[in-house]
């Protein structure tokens, strides 16, 4: 299995977004886009433009879209169009998950789902089969720099149990260099990491640390 780095820019200076992407390019694996409506989430953060314009200039890194809104059918689209190479959306945010990844993955994108805290992952079990990931939140979304909740690490287990190791288990919200060993070792292979390194000062040095946990 092998383990990635996902950096989320909610928490990265958008007047030099470019300048903090360049200084961690070479070393992270995806840039991870935490896109929230102001409804499903209390927060309101960027839309698909972000993406389109990042992706002029970071033409071969993986794009992991994490929809924090309401209704994902009808606006997926539009990141795909925007040059998402993954789309993660919530599973508590619409009734019709399964035909929505069903249609991600006929589009030729990796699927995924979210679950928020509270939601007990067995429910996805039905979707086993039309999932490329799982992402399991370990904050309540809406912000970056929480502290993470450490009952996740049980659903981390739990979720690599029920779904075996063809699939991504993501743990978004918290995580940094004094937890993301614990988190590999309960089953998590991808991380998103936003504020362990976009607030820090030496932004690469911070993703080295990481890596050398996993
Ligand atoms: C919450 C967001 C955050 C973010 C990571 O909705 O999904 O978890 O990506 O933020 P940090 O790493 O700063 O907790
Ligand atoms: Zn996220």
């Amino acid at each position: 299995m092998d383990f990635k780095i996902s950096a989320s820019i909610l928490n990265a200076n958008f007047l030099n977004l470019q300048k903090d992407i360049d200084e961690v390019i070479d070393v992270i694996d995806e840039i991870h886009f935490d896109i929230m409506d102001g409804r499903f989430v209390e927060n309101i953060s960027y839309g698909p433009q972000v993406l389109s314009s990042l992706r002029k200039r970071y033409k071969e890194t993986v794009f992991d879209t994490h929809l924090m809104i309401d209704n994902p059918g009808k606006y997926w689209k539009n990141f795909q169009k925007a040059g998402s190479d993954i789309i993660v959306f919530h599973y508590e945010a619409t009734p019709h998950s399964y035909i929505i990844l069903k249609k991600i993955k006929e589009s030729g994108l990796k699927s995924g789902i979210s679950v928020t805290p509270g939601t007990d992952i067995s429910i996805l079990k039905p979707l086993k089969n039309y999932l490329d990931r799982l992402l399991i939140m370990t904050v309540e979304p809406g912000f970056g720099g929480q502290k993470y909740i450490p009952e996740m690490l049980k659903k981390v287990e739990k979720a690599r149990k029920i779904f075996g190791n063809k699939i991504d288990i993501e743990v978004d919200g918290g995580i940094k260099n004094s937890n993301i060993k614990d988190f590999k070792d309960a089953g998590a292979n991808v991380f998103v990491i936003g504020s362990y390194i976009f607030k820090a000062d030496n932004k690469k040095q911070n993703v080295m640390n990481l890596r050398k946990l996993i």
